[in-house]
Parts: structure tokens; C-alpha cells; sequence
């Protein structure tokens, strides 16, 4: 199936050398089974024709806020309505200066005060004008807003000679990022929103030397797929995460922290505010007692390193007066609702979530299942999440646990 079936977008283009690749962009969404309305500043105009955009997309290019013959079709405001997605491709320094400030001078600006569908911008300009502190302050606004996202600049060579990040973004990369917010949005109902949720990912590294460290194996997936399953439902997302390699969710609150002692830290200082605490990170139980300044030579044939116990970030938010609902995740090779449901007893937790490890399951893969235990009535109840995407895993997980906010009784 075609990924963008019938969804409506405006395209818009604002006046930048970058224009001509929102020509291959428009192929791509049309390619897709987009319709496709596009929609260009006058400044547009001096780099591509539109008469290029109105063969491709088979529509009346839109400029004029007030245009009668535009108008007695679809109106500016209807056309708003009309879409179900937003994409501003190049958006210049100026075009992001005046939608920051909620400018409407022409029909582009116009229309992002007027759709309430999500506005996806891909910057392009000469990398000193992004790297301007004024462009650098909407840019960090824009970016807080819930239904905007920005996908680039991209790095490299720039059409006026100099080289940093300003390029517009591939259109590919562009279509890609518009798929996934469309998808996002259809699966979307809301159930989180105005709750914070504050969510611990990745492993941690404790160092021995400068070129040595102890971990955990942990890809993030899981964690990360959480975060975005939150975000999804209309929630305030902050990730605490240690090094991965996958890219952060858009609009996650986001602190990358390397040891178990910084995660500790950041977690106590964001935790008053949250509503649930997701411990999902694969925390080192232990640290070495000491980090050598200098590298560590083998000129002995055994080698001791002490190790002490790191602090138990999961537990000590379980300890707080006033803590959030607090989630545990329990990694087991073997007994796994035994060792589970002693971790949710010992650690004083609302639900712990508990899967196998061992013989390819779990670590680095993209599916999972996840055996969640919880107390109610001073029993200890179950129900197993069976063998999914770990993303479809993470949207069970955040409805199993919006119900205890969206029902009056606290199943947790
Ligand atoms: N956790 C944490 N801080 C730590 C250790 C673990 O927050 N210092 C959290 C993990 O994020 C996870 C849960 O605690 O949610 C895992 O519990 P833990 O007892 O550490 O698991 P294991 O190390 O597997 O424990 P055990 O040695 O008992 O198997």
C-alpha cells in the first residue's frame, strides 16, 4: 500500500537556491498517493517557476492571500483545513523568523496560523544565518511546539561556497520524517496528555581508564520506542538516556547522561514533576572504585579491579514521599515472573515489566514480549504482552498504563 494514500499536504516553498529540490520532494509525496497542493512565496518564485510544481502536481499553484479566483475554489482558510500535513521546504531564515512571531503577510505564513495540521519545516539557508543566535532562538520555540518538527539542515557544501550545516534536508529523508509524523497521528488518541512521564533508556558506561569501561548490553529500543509511544499519546516526555545509536524521538525532553551516578542525579532532579517513572535504562549495578587518570599497562598476569555499588535509581524513586507511579523493568534469562515479581516486592514498585534475555531474544532485536505483573487488591496480578515490534510492545505498555489515569480506580 501506498504510504501517504489520499492524505492531503501543502507543500510550501519559500525563497531559497534549495526550491528546486522541492520539485523532486512533490514527485516523491505524489509518488506516495499524496494530493498534493503547493503553495510558494513570491521570493520562491525567482528560483523555480511554477509553472514546474503545477505539471508535477497536476494543481493551480497558490501565492496570493488574496487571489478572487483562488478564493472562489478553495479559500485560504478551507485550504487550511484541507490538509492533513504541513511541509515548508526550504523554509528560509526569514520565512522561520515570521512564523515564530506569528506573522501572516503573505499566503504561506498565513496558512501556518490558520491549519491545525502538523507543520513539518526543513530550514535551509547560508550556515551563518542559522548559526545566527536569533535563528538559533525561534528555531528552539518552534521545536517546543507540539504539532512542529523540523527535519534538517543537513551538513555540507553550500550552494554559495561556504560549508556547515544549512543544506536542506534530501527530499527522501523529508518524505520519510513526513510518513512517520502522519503515522503518529493517526495512531494517536490522547490518552497521556498533559502527564508527564519521565523515562530512564540505554545502558550506562563506568569508566576504568581513559580507554576502558564497564556496561550493560542495551540498545535503547525499547526505552526509546516508550518515549515515542508516549509522546503519541499527548504526553510530556522527559528521556534520560546513555549513549545509543539511535536517533532521539522528536519533542522528548532530552539528557544525555553517560554513568549510573549522572543518570541518579538528572532523574532526582526532573522526578517532582513527573506523573510515572519508566525505568527501562540497563543501569551498571557497580562501578569501579576508582577512575584512572592515566591507561591502565597489562604488566601483570592477574588484574583485580574493585567495583562498588552504583546507586539504585529505580529504587530510590520508588522511596520518594511523593513519588510517581513507578514502572521497574526486569531483564531474565531464567524464572522470570519468580525474579520479577521479588524485584517488584523488594524495589516497592507499581509494575515492574519483565522479559526473557538469552538465546537471541531481548537485547539489540526489534521484537519483544513482556510479562507485566503489578499488585491490586493485595494480590499480584499478570497479563503478558505476547511476541511483537517492540514499538507496537511500547504503545500496550503506554495504554496499560494510561488506564490508571484515564479510569478513576488505580489499577497500578
Ligand atoms: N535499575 C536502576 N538503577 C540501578 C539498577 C537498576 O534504576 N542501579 C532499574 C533498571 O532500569 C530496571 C530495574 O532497575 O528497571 C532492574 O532491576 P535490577 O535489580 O537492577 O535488575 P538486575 O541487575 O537484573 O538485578 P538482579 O541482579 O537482581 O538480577
Amino acid at each position: 500500500m501506498l504510504s501517504l494514500n489520499n492524505k492531503k499536504i501543502i507543500l510550501a516553498v519559500s525563497g531559497g537556491i534549495a526550491a528546486y529540490k522541492s520539485a523532486l520532494l512533490l514527485r516523491l509525496l505524489i509518488k506516495q498517493g499524496a494530493r498534493v497542493q503547493v503553495v510558494m512565496t513570491e521570493s520562491a518564485k525567482e528560483f523555480v517557476a511554477p509553472l514546474t510544481f503545477q505539471a508535477l502536481s497536476g494543481e493551480i499553484v497558490r501565492s496570493d492571500l488574496f487571489d478572487s479566483a483562488a478564493e472562489a475554489g478553495m479559500g485560504h482558510i478551507e485550504l487550511a483545513q484541507w490538509a492533513d500535513l504541513m511541509i515548508i521546504a526550504p523554509a528560509t531564515a526569514n520565512t522561520l523568523a515570521k512564523i515564530t512571531h506569528g506573522l501572516a503577510d503573505n499566503l504561506l505564513t498565513a496558512l501556518c496560523l490558520t491549519s491545525k495540521a502538523p507543520l513539518l519545516i526543513a530550514p535551509a539557508m547560508n550556515q551563518q544565518m542559522w548559526n545566527n543566535t536569533t535563528t538559533q532562538e525561534n528555531v528552539t520555540k518552534l521545536s517546543k511546539k507540539q504539532s512542529i518538527f523540523l527535519c534538517g539542515p543537513a551538513l555540507g557544501e553550500q550552494a554559495c561556497g561556504d560549508s556547515g550545516y544549512g543544506r536542506m534536508e534530501e527530499p527522501q529523508k523529508i518524505l520519510q520524517q513526513g510518513i512517520k509524523i502522519l503515522e503518529n497521528q493517526t495512531i494517536s488518541s490522547g490518552l497521556l496528555k498533559d502527564r508527564h512521564i519521565l523515562i530512564t533508556a540505554g545502558p550506562t558506561i563506568e569508566d576504568i581508564d581513559p580507554v576502558r569501561y564497564v556496561t550493560n548490553r542495551s540498545s535503547g529500543k525499547m526505552g526509546y520506542a516508550i518515549a515515542q509511544a508516549a509522546i503519541n499519546e499527548g504526553a510530556r516526555v522527559s528521556l534520560v538516556s546513555g549513549p545509543v545509536c539511535i536517533e532521539q524521538p522528536q519533542k522528548v525532553e532530552f539528557y544525555s547522561i553517560r554513568s549510573a551516578r549522572q543518570m541518579h542525579e538528572t532523574v532526582l532532579k526532573i522526578v517532582a514533576s513527573a506523573d510515572v517513572f519508566i525505568a527501562t535504562a540497563a543501569v551498571a549495578d557497580y562501578r569501579p572504585a576508582s577512575k584512572r587518570i592515566q591507561k591502565l599497562k597489562k604488566n601483570s598476569e592477574n588484574l583485580t579491579i574493585e567495583l562498588i555499588k552504583n546507586p539504585d535509581i529505580l529504587a530510590d524513586v520508588a522511596a520518594l514521599a511523593n513519588k510517581p507511579v513507578t514502572i521497574g523493568f526486569a531483564a531474565e534469562t531464567n524464572d522470570i515472573e519468580a525474579y520479577a515479581i521479588d524485584k517488584l516486592k523488594r524495589k516497592n514498585l507499581d509494575m515492574i515489566a519483565a522479559n526473557q534475555v538469552g538465546d537471541a531474544k531481548g537485547f539489540e532485536k526489534d521484537d519483544n514480549e513482556l510479562y507485566l505483573f503489578w499488585h491490586k487488591d493485595n494480590e499480584i496480578q499478570s497479563k503478558k504482552l505476547p511476541l511483537a515490534d517492540k514499538q507496537i510492545l511500547a504503545k500496550q505498555l503506554i495504554e496499560e498504563i494510561a488506564l490508571s489515569f484515564t479510569q478513576d480506580i488505580n489499577i497500578l
